[in-house]
């Protein structure tokens, strides 16, 4: 399975790409080849220019188009979502009618350094998917909460306990995307 997995913070020592690249490694033992798409070249969207995308975009568009699943790993910014991701999405959503993410199997992940470790922020990733008309996992949620005790020198998640709760959730993220098939 392969899941194109988009991190929505360009933060160096960001604790998102820390679970991200923990996923990578954990997610192997159950199937879930997971690569990451690369926002970081995205300019701020304007509509003027749809016509003449983005090289960052359109590489990252022909990323997603092949897997079988398009992941966010999202921070929780004022209770909302990061406005680099949100922008990410909106270029990979047009011009109208483009069809990166339609009905493409979504997953969300996400770390804060707060105790609802980006919960809201993935509840409204669920509202905006809508638009999409594409199955969202919902078997399994992997939220980090206080991410900076759980990630270590390494750049991993290291807390045993975060680390129990990721590799159940790949396991049935790998469950359920077999069954989208
Ligand atoms: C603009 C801004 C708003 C934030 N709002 C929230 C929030 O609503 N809830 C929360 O748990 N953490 C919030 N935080 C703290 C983030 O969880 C923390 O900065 C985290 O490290 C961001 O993810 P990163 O490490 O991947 O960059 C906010 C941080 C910033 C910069």
């Amino acid at each position: 399975m392969d899941i194109a997995a988009l991190c929505g913070s360009l933060r160096p020592g960001s604790y998102n790409q820390a679970l991200l690249e923990t996923a990578i490694v954990r997610g192997e033992r159950f199937g879930l080849h997971i690569v990451q798409v690369s926002i970081e070249g995205f300019p701020a969207f304007s509509q003027e220019l749809e016509s003449n995308l983005p090289a960052p975009v359109v590489a990252a568009k022909e990323l997603v188009s092949s897997a079988d699943c398009v992941m966010l790993v999202t921070p929780e910014y004022n209770h909302g979502v990061p406005g680099v991701l949100k922008n990410a999405v909106d270029w990979l959503s047009r011009p109208f009618g483009d069809l990166t993410l339609r009905h493409r199997p979504m997953a969300l992940m996400g770390a804060s350094t707060g105790y609802a470790g980006s919960l809201r922020a993935q509840l409204a990733w669920r509202q905006m998917w809508y638009f999409f008309d594409a199955p969202v996992f919902s078997v399994a949620e992997m939220t980090l909460s206080f991410a900076a005790r759980m990630v270590g020198e390494n750049g991993l998640v290291v807390d045993p306990g975060a680390l129990e709760r990721l590799d159940l959730y790949l396991e049935k993220l790998a469950q359920w995307l077999e069954e989208q098939r």
